[in-house]
């Protein structure tokens, strides 16, 4: 998910991070592009939770910084697994970063409506009615299971990430006449090379 503000501090390391003199460089994976067949395809969970999974992880996070998002799901850097990294503070709090490996909604409360954006969609925003509790379970880059309650942006997060996971994008939200109109405009940026 892209954040509300792009953040100019965003590529910065968070704390730490660059403390460890043989820590190796993240790689930054380029977005994957709506009209990529692998965001509209259901996941694959994930099933080895080994030392390439959290370099994984960490390439993710990486890249959700340097793209200035709030969160990234593994199918928007190519890859069809159940696995997506939220930090809604973009880096600014290394405790806010979340590593969701198979994560399942189990409760929702309550409603909001944002507007919501997308790395996938760049340049296209709308408004999504969400819930405005939600409760995840997932496991962490070790596979340990946990549930956590989000609010508000946080809330937002987890169903947009989680919706990436089931091959589902915000667009599928809006109205068939928003939605049609992000659609036309995108099928002109690609026939001008700019998608
Ligand atoms: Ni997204």
């Amino acid at each position: 998910m892209s954040s509300e503000q792009p953040s100019k501090e965003a590529s910065a390391p968070a704390p730490g991070e660059s403390a460890k003199p043989e820590a190796r460089q993240p790689h930054i994976y380029a977005i994957t592009k709506y009209g990529a067949a692998v965001l509209e395809t259901k996941t694959k969970p994930v099933e080895k939770f080994d030392e390439k999974l959290a370099r994984l992880c960490e390439d993710m996070f990486a890249s959700m910084y340097a793209a200035s998002g709030v969160g990234l799901a593994a199918p928007q850097i190519g890859l069809s697994l159940r696995l997506a990294v939220i930090d809604v503070t973009v880096g600014k709090n290394s405790e806010a970063r979340l590593v969701l490996a198979n994560p399942q909604i189990i409760h929702t409360e309550g409603d909001q409506r944002e507007e919501e954006g997308c790395l996938s969609l760049p340049g296209f925003r709308g408004n999504v009615l969400r819930p405005r509790y939600v409760t995840i379970r997932a496991q962490d880059v070790t596979g340990k299971t946990y549930e956590m309650k989000g609010e508000g942006l946080l809330a937002r997060a987890f169903c947009h990430e989680t919706d990436h996971l089931e091959g589902l994008l915000f667009i599928q939200h809006l109205s068939m006449l928003r939605r049609d109109l992000i659609r036309r405009k995108i099928r002109k940026l690609r026939k001008a090379g700019d998608w």
